[in-house]
């Protein structure tokens, strides 16, 4: 079977004599020395396969090696039967429609800004049709998100509807307070998973985030889940320079509890963007690094633009929640009409660029980073990036702080040997 080198999907850093190749769609990535790097190079620009050009070398010693390398290729998702030099549009992995902007709660760092005051946008009739829109995009998931989606009053009739009518994988993004006994089964029933945010490990750390008795109320309802049998629990936490020290003491609670634990870092969006100087050192900064910096066992992989979308409160969609901006403003959900959803979409994605448009603010493609050693590793979201670019200082500060911290990965590298 022929093998080529997926180039299209790859990125490269090429530092001193050695090269690091990332997928960029699951974050892997092996280092090689750049001589046997441009052998691949050279098999995809001339639609040689890997196992061709593995039988042109005498010395059995490199051939042992190239195929070493092969096989690399293949554990990190980068080998592929034909010699693809463009993307097929992939099935949508993930859409997450935030049903209403209301909330119970008033976390301070909300990223949605949102609040008990605010009138919902969307009718029962607007919801129904959004989904219509998403059952016929077919997302691999579908997260109902907020706001609190509790908090409308047909909150049980959409689910209800949604799961009729979708098959896929249905997780729902809630703060957890509206969950009781009387609707405990009906929910479960109709979800696949759910993503609580609790952001503590007690009464007093819960508190100071989300209010006073969340805590007890929270935990008592992810009790009720397992005691039921509902095993798909994820339970996050916000994380900023204010609770850093909390980790541990949370990765325990996740673990008595029996849950997935999720730590969430600060970003500086929404109502957060107000109480920054609570979860970040610096005004410099856009987002809460310090745990990032430790996280270099993968490369960025933003999947804005290419196999994710966003719909918000107001039936817009973008490419991610956190790049609700003009310029990559998508679709009107709620007015779509016409047969092919699909189709449909596939054309806005191809004719507005979109993927060109957030791919700008990824630093590797920034002209001032292509040439940095750590360029796939620095600001893993393009919405902080954007956010960044718009500042000199901001820029200059978080580049300062990105690079004494992760240049040290280019010491402690293992290549393939
Ligand atoms: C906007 S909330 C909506 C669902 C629900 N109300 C909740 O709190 O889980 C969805 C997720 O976004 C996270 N989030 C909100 N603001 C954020 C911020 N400034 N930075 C990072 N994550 C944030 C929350 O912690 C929550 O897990
Ligand atoms: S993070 Fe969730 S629970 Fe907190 S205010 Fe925002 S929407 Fe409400
Ligand atoms: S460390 Fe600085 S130069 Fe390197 S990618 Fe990040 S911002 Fe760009």
């Amino acid at each position: 079977m022929n093998r080529y080198f997926l180039q299209i999907i790859s990125k490269v850093i090429h530092y001193e004599n050695l090269t690091l190749i990332a997928n960029t769609c699951n974050g892997k990535w092996i280092v090689i020395p750049k001589k046997c790097y441009d052998v691949i190079d050279y098999s995809f620009q001339n639609e040689i396969s890997l196992s061709e050009i593995e039988n042109v070398f005498e010395n059995t010693r490199d051939k042992v090696y190239f195929r070493k390398v092969i096989n690399n290729l293949d554990n990190i998702g980068l080998l592929h039967e034909v010699n693809l030099k463009r993307k097929t549009w992939d099935k949508m992995s993930k859409i997450t429609f935030s049903i209403t902007n209301r909330c119970n709660l008033k976390c301070d760092y909300c990223c949605s800004s949102s609040d008990i005051d605010i009138v919902d946008y969307l009718s029962t009739e607007d919801c129904k049709r959004i989904f219509n829109v998403i059952v016929a995009i077919n997302p691999t998931y579908l997260i109902i998100s907020g706001g609190e989606p509790l908090l409308r009053t047909d909150f049980f009739q959409l689910l209800d509807y949604i799961r009729s009518i979708y098959k896929g994988k249905i997780i729902l993004s809630t703060n957890a307070t509206l969950i009781n006994l009387s609707n405990i089964d009906f929910i479960i029933d109709r979800i696949d998973g759910i993503d609580i945010s609790i952001d503590g490990f007690d009464e007093e750390s819960v508190s100071m985030i989300r209010g006073n008795n969340v805590f007890g109320i929270v935990v008592n309802v992810i009790r009720k889940l397992k005691e039921r049998g509902f095993c798909d629990i994820t339970v996050s936490t916000i994380v900023g320079k204010n609770n850093i020290g909390f980790i541990d003491k949370f990765y325990e609670f996740c673990e008595k509890l029996e849950v997935n634990p999720l730590i969430r870092p600060f970003f500086s969006i929404g109502r957060g963007s107000y109480y920054k100087q609570k979860y970040l050192h610096s005004e410099y900064e856009e987002f809460f690094s310090d745990i990032l910096l430790h996280e270099t066992r993968y490369v960025n992989r933003c999947k804005a633009a290419l196999n994710q979308l966003s719909i918000n409160s107001m039936g817009e969609a973008y490419p991610c929640p956190n790049l609700e901006y003009k310029e990559f403003f998508l679709f009107d959900a709620k007015k779509i009409k016409i047969d092919s959803y699909r189709s449909y979409i596939e054309s806005i994605y191809e004719n507005n660029n979109i993927e060109e448009k957030v791919d700008k603010y990824k630093m590797h493609n920034l002209e001032k980073c292509n040439s940095c050693p750590i360029n796939l590793f620095c600001t893993p979201c393009p919405a902080i990036a954007y956010n960044l670019m718009k500042n000199n200082a901001k820029f200059d500060y978080n580049c300062k702080l990105m690079k004494d911290e992760m240049m040290g990965i280019w010491k402690n590298i293992k290549i393939i040997k």
